[in-house]
């Protein structure tokens, strides 16, 4: 079977668990919501933009369970945000299955000798710092479900390593990082961890970096789509520790 395509040999692997999922109105976490929606997940959906968010939600309940509204914007939110989520959710909801990480802010290329101060300590901080806060503080809950998942979507490192790629090119190195660190840490527990890094897709984020895109491998996001329920349920434990890439051969597993 192929990752790219929503499994079928079992076709609810994410019934009865709840997902937290950043990004939910973006290009790639709009098209994950739904496939974990028709999955059986409960989402909870985080975005900063409240119009887009309901349209997901109302897409998202066509497929599956009713998903939560979460509006949070990344680059405000601090630790206590971050508990307060997560206090609200297990009041609510009464448990957490996993995080589906898809945020991300890219606001084009610059040479880091005339990037902003500040833009760069913003895209470090929405890229890195916060998805690192909000899976720490999802953390305890997560532990309590008998297998939970964290996945982090990540960039192609030698793509966003090269020139111009500022914050968001040295965060995305950080998360590829996080993962293994974080996997390594929570080795004997029942939280996995792992990355996901789709190909090039034609999302908002990849327009402003191309402006006239019409690369072989470029699809929509939609492809990814059933590589996110995998990587959430139990097949995941297949790739706990590492980076499921679309470049790497897995579309033939
Ligand atoms: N597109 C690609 O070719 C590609 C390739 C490899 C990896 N990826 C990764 O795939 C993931 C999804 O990217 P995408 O292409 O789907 O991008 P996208 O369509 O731009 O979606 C990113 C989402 O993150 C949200 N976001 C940005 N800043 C935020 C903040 N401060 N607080 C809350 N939400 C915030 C955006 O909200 P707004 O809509 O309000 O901006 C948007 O909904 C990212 O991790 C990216 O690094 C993408």
């Amino acid at each position: 079977m192929s990752l790219l395509e929503l499994p079928s040999a079992a076709p609810r692997p994410l019934a009865g668990r709840v997902i937290l999922l950043s990004g939910a109105h973006g290009g790639l976490g709009a098209e994950a919501a739904k496939a974990c929606a028709a999955a059986g997940a409960t989402l909870v959906l985080l975005g900063r933009r409240l119009p887009k968010l309901n349209r997901v939600y109302d897409a998202v309940a066509q497929c599956g369970p009713e998903p939560v509204l979460y509006p949070l914007d990344l680059e405000g939110a601090g630790p206590d945000d971050y508990a307060e989520l997560v206090d609200r959710l297990e009041a609510e909801l009464g448990r957490l299955d996993g995080v589906l990480h898809c945020a991300a802010e890219f606001r084009g290329l610059t040479p880091l000798e005339h990037l902003d101060p500040a833009a760069f300590a913003r895209a470090i901080h929405v890229n890195l710092t916060a998805p690192w806060w909000l899976v720490q503080a999802c953390l305890p809950l997560l532990k309590q479900a008998p297998d939970a998942s964290v996945v982090l979507a990540v960039d192609d490192p030698a793509r966003v390593g090269a020139a111009y790629w500022g914050g968001y090119g040295v965060a995305q190195h950080g998360l590829h990082a996080l993962v293994g660190m974080l996997a390594a840490e929570l080795a004997a527990t029942a939280v996995r961890v792992a990355g996901l890094q789709p190909g090039p897709m034609r999302t908002p984020l990849r327009a402003r970096a191309y402006a006239d895109d019409v690369g072989e491998d470029l699809r929509d996001p939609e492809a990814y789509a059933g590589a996110c329920v995998t990587l959430l349920s139990p097949a995941g434990a297949a790739w706990r520790g590492s980076v499921w890439g679309a470049s790497a051969g897995n579309a033939g597993q």
